[in-house]
C-alpha cells in the first residue's frame, strides 16, 4: 500500500512533502486517514481528491485533525473528499469490523501484533483482555483458537456495544464475552484468578493497571503482554527499566519477560511489547 500511495502523490507532492504524508495515512475499511503537516494544509482538499480518485477500495477520506486524546483514545476528524460518513466495515485476519472510527479507537496498525498474539493462545485458555476497543485481539483470537474463552472490557460504551456486535456477526459470541466499565473494577468485582492470559493494550496506562492484571491471572501464573510508549532504544534496555515498576500484589512470581518493538509511533518513540511470564 505504502509504495502504491507513494506513487500516486508523487505528481503532486515534494519528495519531503511526501515522505510526511506516507508516514501518516491510515485505510480503516473504506475510510482513509491521513495526517496532513500544517504546511502542507493548504493542499489538503488536493491530496485527499488524488487519495480518493486513484485509491481503489477508498470511498472517503479524513485528516486526522488532533492527536489522540482522552480515556477513551479518540481523534477529532476532519471530512475531505467522498462519502461524509465515519462508519466502515474493516476486515483482519478472516474477521470482520464494524466501527466509526469517530467514537472508538482502531489501529490497522496492530494487525501483525495481533496475529501474534492469536497465535500464542493455546486450547482452553481464558483470556482477559483489559482495553479491548472494537474486540480485535479478543474476537481474532476466538475464530482462531476455538476452545478459548475471551473476556473483552472497555470503559467506552460505544466500544462494548461494537464488541456484542463484532463478536455476533463473526459468530463467536458464545466465547467472546464483552464487559462494560473500568479494567481494574471488572477484574476485582469478576475476574480474579480466572485467567491464562492478560492484554494490556492501552501505552498511556498499562503500567497503572499491572497489578489487576497479575491479580486476572490464575493461581498456577499464566502470561500478560504490556504494552508501552518508550523512547527509542534497546529492548533488553526498556525491560530492565521496567522491572522496577512492575507491581505485583500477589504471590506470583516473574518468570521471564520477552520484548519486541511493535511499531514506531513517533519521532524515535516505538511501542514495544513485553511478554512477561509469571508462576
Ligand atoms: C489503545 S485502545 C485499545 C485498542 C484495541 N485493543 C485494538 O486492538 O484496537 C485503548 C482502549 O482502552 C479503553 N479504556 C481506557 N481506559 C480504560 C479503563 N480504565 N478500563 C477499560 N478500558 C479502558 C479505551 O476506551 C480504548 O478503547
Amino acid at each position: 500500500m505504502g509504495r502504491l500511495i507513494k506513487e500516486i502523490l508523487a505528481d503532486i507532492l515534494t519528495r519531503d512533502e511526501l515522505k510526511d504524508v506516507i508516514s501518516g495515512f491510515d485505510v480503516i475499511g473504506d475510510i482513509a486517514i491521513v495526517k496532513i503537516p500544517d504546511t502542507l494544509l493548504p493542499k489538503k482538499e488536493l491530496i485527499a481528491q488524488t487519495l480518493l480518485k486513484n485509491v481503489k477500495n477508498i470511498k472517503a477520506v479524513f485528516r486526522q485533525a488532533s492527536p489522540i486524546y482522552g480515556e477513551y483514545r479518540l481523534m477529532e476528524l476532519e471530512y475531505l473528499a467522498g462519502e461524509n460518513r465515519t462508519y466502515t466495515e474493516h476486515k483482519e485476519s478472516g474477521c470482520r469490523f464494524l466501527l466509526d472510527i469517530q467514537k472508538v479507537y482502531f489501529s490497522p496498525r496492530l494487525s501483525g501484533e495481533r496475529l501474534r498474539i492469536a497465535n500464542l493462545v493455546k486450547d482452553d485458555e481464558v483470556v482477559v483482555n483489559m482495553f479491548a476497543g472494537v474486540g480485535t485481539f479478543s474476537i481474532i483470537i476466538a475464530k482462531q483458537v476455538k476452545t478459548s474463552f475471551n473476556y473483552a472490557i472497555d470503559v467506552n460504551p460505544y466500544a462494548y456495544e461494537m464488541i456484542l456486535r463484532n463478536a455476533f456477526i463473526n459468530k463467536v459470541d458464545d466465547r467472546v464475552i464483552a464487559l462494560l466499565g473500568d479494567a481494574g473494577r471488572a477484574i476485582e468485582s469478576r475476574l480474579l484468578s480466572s485467567a491464562d492470559r492478560v492484554l494490556m493494550p492501552f501505552p498511556e496506562r498499562a503500567l497503572d493497571y499491572f497489578p489487576y492484571a497479575v491479580k486476572a491471572l490464575k493461581e498456577e501464573g499464566g502470561t500478560i503482554h504490556l504494552y508501552l510508549h518508550v523512547k527509542s532504544k534497546p529492548v533488553n534496555d526498556v525491560i530492565e527499566e521496567t522491572l522496577p515498576k512492575l507491581s505485583n500484589p500477589t504471590k506470583l512470581k516473574i518468570d521471564s519477560i520477552n520484548g519486541k518493538v511493535v511499531r514506531e509511533v513517533g519521532p524515535k518513540i516505538d511501542q514495544v511489547v513485553l511478554d512477561i511470564n509469571l508462576t
